[in-house]
């Protein structure tokens, strides 16, 4: 009988899809798993449903066994996985794409509108008893529309968040991808720069690129001279794509306007000084978390499972 490790807690409905198989499926705790229990929990499994926060590297596969066909990540970011150790060992890797692409989206411009209106700074004030009379100048915000955005990696997500905020909230595209994309380029009335000039000229920057040596501090200090002391950076991406450390400084100094963060260089962990800022809004890797998506997202990486074990071909494998 196939067996399933699934590393963490995940919506029944990916749990059921797995167990209505009458297969010996065993799912580890709700927190964070300990890298002992990991290791012992993949012991002889056929497959492996990890999520994010589990190094998937040589040693887990090694730990699992020569039987290990595929790593079903809960996610569309990968960079967890050891991609090229399972290429060896002819195990498939499977991601997450699509299901969570309006979820992301909407984090990103919910982040947008926080920042530029200061939706967080406000509440925070009238909870410390700060509100005692309307003021003509008080927490002024930034206008948003004619305004440009800036996109950085312009993948479904990217491609999303340019759509929605091109449509409904009449604000200039442009963005910046290794590969130029013509044909969205006019669908959206969108115009392609290169990084330092999207820099230079975006009111607010929205990163989207995968995790990948070439995006590791993508965004560092250099790079983040290049914005606008009034522009607003949002990272619903990956924490490493910016060099929190040089995003801190300049916060501080007050180099740029602000900044909405999902995701940290050392996710739990954060910069020191980072939560002291009043011009950033923090959330803890929540962009893809909606009751609809994260079903999907169950449901997706049980289905990639269900295929390779059934010796068919994987429905999103990585590369
Ligand atoms: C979440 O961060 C994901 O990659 O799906
Ligand atoms: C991820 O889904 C992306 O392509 O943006």
């Amino acid at each position: 009988m196939p067996k399933v490790f699934i590393t963490r807690q995940i919506p029944d409905k990916g749990i059921n899809l797995l167990k209505d198989k009458g297969w010996d499926v065993s799912v580890g705790p709700e927190d964070k798993i300990s890298r002992e229990d990991l290791l012992e929990g993949v012991k002889g499994v056929d497959a492996i449903l990890s999520v994010l926060t589990e190094k998937i590297d040589k040693e887990v596969m090694e730990a699992a066994g020569k039987q290990l066909k595929i790593i079903a990540n809960y996610a569309v970011g990968y960079n967890n996985i050891d991609v090229d150790e399972a290429k060896r060992r002819e195990i498939v890797v499977t991601n997450t794409p699509g299901v969570l692409t309006e979820s992301v989206a909407e984090h990103t411009i919910a982040f947008l509108f926080a920042i530029a209106e200061r939706i967080v700074e406000a509440d925070k004030f009238i909870r410390a008893g700060k509100y005692k009379a309307w003021g003509p100048k008080m927490l002024l915000g930034a206008d948003i529309q004619g305004k440009t955005l800036g996109i950085v990696g312009l993948g479904r997500i990217g491609s999303a968040v340019a759509q929605r905020m091109q449509d409904g909230f009449d604000v200039k595209i442009i963005y910046y991808d290794l590969k130029r994309n013509e044909e969205l380029e006019e669908k959206f009335g969108m115009e392609y720069r290169e990084l330092d000039d999207l820099l230079k000229e975006a009111d607010f920057v929205s990163l989207h690129t995968a995790l990948t040596d070439e995006t590791r501090h993508l965004i560092n200090a250099e790079k983040l001279a290049l914005m606008k002391p009034s522009a607003y950076l949002i990272n619903t991406a990956r924490g490493p794509i910016i060099d929190e450390a040089a995003l801190v400084e300049v916060l501080k100094e007050k180099k740029i306007a602000g900044a909405a963060l999902d995701v940290f260089e050392k996710e739990p962990e954060l910069m020191p000084g980072l939560t002291e800022l009043e011009n950033v809004v923090l959330t803890p890797h929540i962009a893809s978390a909606t009751l609809g998506t994260r079903d999907k997202m169950a449901e997706m990486a049980a289905n990639n499972i269900i295929a390779v074990l059934e010796g068919n071909e994987p429905l999103n494998p990585v590369k």
